[in-house]
C-alpha cells in the first residue's frame, strides 16, 4: 500500500470532504487522527464516525475534539497524533466554513470567522506540526482550497479571499520547506456532495441527491454528468501523499468536474 506506515492528520475529518480524505488515507494504509469541532457525521445516511470507519479499515485513529481557531487545541490534536503514531507524515487543512452575503451584508463577525477558520486555520496547524513533519522522511501539507480560489462566486466575498489566501500560502509554505523534504500542496475542489453544499433546512432528505433543485444546480455548472463526492476529493490526497507526488510541491491542483474550464 502506498502509505504503508504513515500518519496524517485531517483537520474537519468527521464530515465531507475531510471525512472522504480520512477514509481514503487510510485504505491506502495510513493511521489516521481526525480532528474536528465534533465527532458525529453531518453527512446524510452516514451512521459509524469516521475513526470507525478507518478501524473496520484496519488501520490505527483517534478523534480530538479540535476547534482550528484555538491554538491550544491544535497542540492538543498535534501532540495526541504523535504520541499515538509515533511521529507525523501528513497534515491536511481541511476544515472550513461558508458564509454567504454581499459585501454590505457580511458583518464584521462573519468575515473574521470565515477567515479565521478557513485561512488562519492553516496557519496555525502548520506552524504548530511543521517540527514533526521535518523529522518526517515524507513530510506532506494538504491544504484544502476551493476551485473558487481563482474566480469570483455570487455573495461569498470572505469565502472567496480566504480561499484565494490558501492557494497563494501554499506556493509562500513550497517555497520555505520543500528544501528541508516537507512539501506543500493544496487541493482545490469544485461542488462535492457534503452539508456545505446541500440546503440547510431540508430535514426531511435522505441522501444529497434527494435535494434535486440543488443537485441540478451544481450538475449544470461541472462538465461531468455528476457531482463529486468527498472520495474523489480524497484520491488526490493519496497521490499527493505518497512517493508518486515527490515531485510536485506549491501547487494547486484542481479537481472540480471542469467547473473552471468551462
Ligand atoms: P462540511 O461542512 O461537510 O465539513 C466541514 C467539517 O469541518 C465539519 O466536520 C466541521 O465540523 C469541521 N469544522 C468546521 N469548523 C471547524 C473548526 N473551527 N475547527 C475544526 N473543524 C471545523 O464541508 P465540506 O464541504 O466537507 O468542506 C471541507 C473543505 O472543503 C472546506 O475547507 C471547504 O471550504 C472545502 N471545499 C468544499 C467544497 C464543496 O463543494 N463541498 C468545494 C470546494 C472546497
Amino acid at each position: 500500500m502506498k502509505l504503508e506506515d504513515r500518519s496524517a492528520i485531517v483537520t474537519g475529518g468527521s464530515s465531507g470532504i475531510g471525512r472522504g480524505i480520512a477514509l481514503e488515507l487510510a485504505r491506502a494504509g495510513a493511521d489516521v487522527a481526525v480532528g474536528d469541532l465534533t465527532e458525529t457525521p453531518s453527512d446524510l445516511g452516514a451512521s459509524a464516525t469516521t475513526t470507525e470507519r478507518i478501524r473496520d479499515l484496519g488501520r490505527d485513529a483517534l478523534f480530538r475534539e479540535t476547534d482550528v481557531t484555538e491554538p491550544g487545541d491544535v497542540a492538543a490534536l498535534v501532540e495526541a497524533a504523535v504520541d499515538a503514531f509515533g511521529g507525523l507524515d501528513v497534515l491536511v487543512n481541511n476544515a472550513g466554513i461558508a458564509r454567504g452575503g454581499t459585501v454590505e451584508a457580511v458583518s464584521e463577525d462573519d468575515w473574521s470567522d470565515v477567515l479565521d477558520v478557513n485561512l488562519s486555520g492553516v496557519y496555525r496547524c502548520t506552524k504548530t506540526a511543521m517540527e514533526h513533519l521535518l523529522e518526517s522522511d515524507h513530510g506532506r501539507v494538504i491544504n484544502v482550497a476551493s476551485q473558487l480560489a481563482f474566480v469570483g462566486y455570487e455573495e461569498s466575498p470572505a469565502y472567496c479571499a480566504s480561499k484565494g489566501g490558501v492557494a497563494n500560502l501554499t506556493r509562500q509554505l513550497a517555497v520555505d520547506y520543500s528544501g528541508d523534504g516537507v512539501t506543500v500542496n493544496a487541493i482545490c475542489p469544485g461542488p462535492v456532495k457534503t452539508s456545505m453544499t446541500r440546503s440547510k433546512d431540508d430535514d426531511e432528505l435522505e441522501s444529497w441527491d434527494d435535494d434535486e433543485e440543488r443537485a441540478a444546480f451544481y450538475r449544470d455548472r461541472v462538465l461531468t454528468d455528476f457531482v463529486g463526492e468527498p472520495e474523489d476529493v480524497g484520491r488526490a490526497a493519496v497521490f499527493i501523499a505518497s512517493d508518486d507526488a515527490r515531485f510536485m510541491t506549491g501547487h494547486n491542483l484542481v479537481i472540480d468536474g471542469g467547473y473552471l474550464a468551462r
